[in-house]
C-alpha cells in the first residue's frame, strides 16, 4: 500500500510504494526534488525528516554521515518508507536553480533518422545521472575546446541516457564528425544542463509549440514531460520543415495525436518535393500558426529551431495579441564562443 509524503515548505504531497525510493516516487508524480548521482553517493538529495522514519535497502549509503542520519536527515534517492512522512526539502522551480556540471559521457547509440539527422544516445558514467528540466540543452566540448549546443530530446523522468538529435551541417566541425568518424563507445566531454526553455507549468493556458527542423528535439522533451505529469492543457504542435523527408520522426507525433485527446499536430512543409504526395499544410510554419490563431492572446507559445524561424513566429504571434512574456524560445544560434 502506498504512503503519503508531504513536502515542506511547499505543502505538496506524493505517494510512495514501500519498495520504491522516495525520489523515484516524487519524480514520477511530477515533483522536481534536487538530486545528483541517484546512487546514494553524492548527498544532493538530502532531506530532513520532520515526521516518520525511512529505511535503506542495504547499508546506510555513503552520501549521508551517521551524525546526519541521527539528526533526522535522509537520502531520498535510496530511502524507502513503510509509513506516511513529512519531509523538508526545497523543490526546484526554475532551470536556473540547477548547476551545470562537466561530465565525460560515452556514445551508446548512433541512429540515422533520415538523410541529415542522427539520434545520439549518450551514456552517463556508471550510476550517475544529470538532473535537468525538459527542454534544456547541453554543450559538447570538442577536443579543440569548442562548445556546441544540443537540446535534450528526452524528458527528465527518462534520464538513463541523454538523447540528442543532430542535424548535419556541411563543413561543420562537430556534425561532420558525428556523420563521419564517430563510433559507439566514443567518449565525449559535455557540460549541462543549460538554458531556460522549460514548460511554465503554473500557467493554465493552452500551449502552442512550434518546432523548426531539429527544434523538434527540445519540444519532444517538453511534450513527453507534459504527458508524464498528466497535463490536461490543450497542446498543439506545429513542425515546420522543407520536405516530407525532414520530418525525421514522423510516426511519433502522429501516435501522440491518436492517443491523447488534448494533443494536436500540424506538420507544415515549406518546399514539398514532387514525390512527397503531400496534401497537408504548406508554406512557412509561422504563417500557419498565424492563420490558426488570429487571436493569440489566450495561449502560451514555445518555439525552437533556426533563429530566423523563431523570430518570425514571435513577430506573428505578438502581432496577434500574445503578450511577449508568454513567448518562450530556444533559437539554435550558432557561433558560440570557442573557449569558455
Ligand atoms: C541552445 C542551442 C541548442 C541547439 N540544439 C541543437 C539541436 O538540438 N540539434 C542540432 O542539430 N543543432 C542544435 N544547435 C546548433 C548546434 O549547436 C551547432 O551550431 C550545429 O550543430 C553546427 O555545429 P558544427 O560544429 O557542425 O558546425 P560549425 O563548425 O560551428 O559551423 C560550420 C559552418 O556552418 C554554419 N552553421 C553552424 N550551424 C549551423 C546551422 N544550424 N545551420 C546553418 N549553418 C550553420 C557556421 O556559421 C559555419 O559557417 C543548437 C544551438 C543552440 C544555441
Ligand atoms: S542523488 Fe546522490 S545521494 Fe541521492
Amino acid at each position: 500500500m502506498p504512503h503519503t509524503i508531504r513536502v515542506e515548505p511547499s505543502g505538496h504531497r506524493f505517494e510512495a510504494a514501500p519498495d520504491e525510493s522516495l525520489l523515484d516516487a516524487a519524480l514520477r508524480q511530477g515533483l522536481v526534488l534536487p538530486y545528483g548521482c541517484r546512487n546514494g553517493a553524492c548527498g544532493s538529495c538530502k532531506a530532513r525528516l520532520l515526521n516518520g522514519q525511512v529505511t535503506y535497502p542495504g547499508e546506510t549509503p555513503d552520501g549521508i554521515e551517521a551524525g546526519e542520519a541521527e539528526a533526522g536527515f535522509a537520502l531520498l534517492c535510496q530511502a524507502r518508507t513503510a509509513q506516511d512522512l513529512v519531509i523538508e526539502v526545497n523543490e526546484i522551480h526554475e532551470a536556473g536553480e540547477l548547476r551545470p556540471e562537466r561530465l565525460a559521457v560515452r556514445v551508446r547509440g548512433l541512429e540515422r533518422l533520415n538523410h541529415d539527422v542522427m539520434r545520439l544516445q549518450l551514456q552517463l558514467p556508471r550510476d550517475r545521472r544529470m538532473q535537468f528540466m525538459a527542454g534544456q540543452y547541453i554543450e559538447v566540448i570538442t577536443r579543440e575546446g569548442r562548445h556546441r549546443a544540443y537540446s535534450l530530446a528526452n524528458p527528465p523522468h527518462d534520464d538513463g541516457a541523454l538523447e540528442l538529435h543532430v542535424r548535419f551541417v556541411s563543413g561543420g566541425d562537430f556534425t561532420e564528425h558525428v556523420f563521419g568518424g564517430m563510433r559507439e563507445g566514443e567518449v565525449l566531454q559535455i557540460q549541462g544542463p543549460l538554458g531556460q526553455f522549460t514548460l511554465r507549468e503554473a500557467s493554465p493556458n493552452p500551449v502552442v509549440l512550434v518546432a523548426g527542423g531539429t527544434g523538434f528535439a527540445p519540444i519532444k522533451g517538453l511534450l513527453e514531460h507534459a504527458f508524464h505529469v498528466g497535463t490536461t492543457r490543450p497542446l498543439h504542435l506545429y513542425w515546420g520543415v522543407r520536405a516530407r523527408r525532414d520530418l525525421y520522426l514522423p510516426a511519433l507525433p502522429e501516435a501522440w495525436a491518436e492517443a491523447r485527446p488534448n494533443f494536436s499536430y500540424t506538420p507544415v512543409l515549406s518546399e514539398p518535393l514532387a514525390g512527397d504526395g503531400w496534401d497537408g499544410r504548406t508554406g512557412f510554419v509561422h504563417d500557419a500558426v498565424a492563420a490558426d490563431y488570429p487571436d493569440a492572446s489566450g495561449v502560451d507559445v514555445y518555439a525552437a529551431g533556426p533563429p530566423v524561424m523563431v523570430r518570425a513566429v514571435r513577430d506573428a504571434v505578438v502581432d496577434h495579441g500574445l503578450p511577449e512574456a508568454r513567448f518562450h524560445s530556444d533559437p539554435f544560434e550558432w557561433g558560440i564562443p570557442e573557449e569558455k
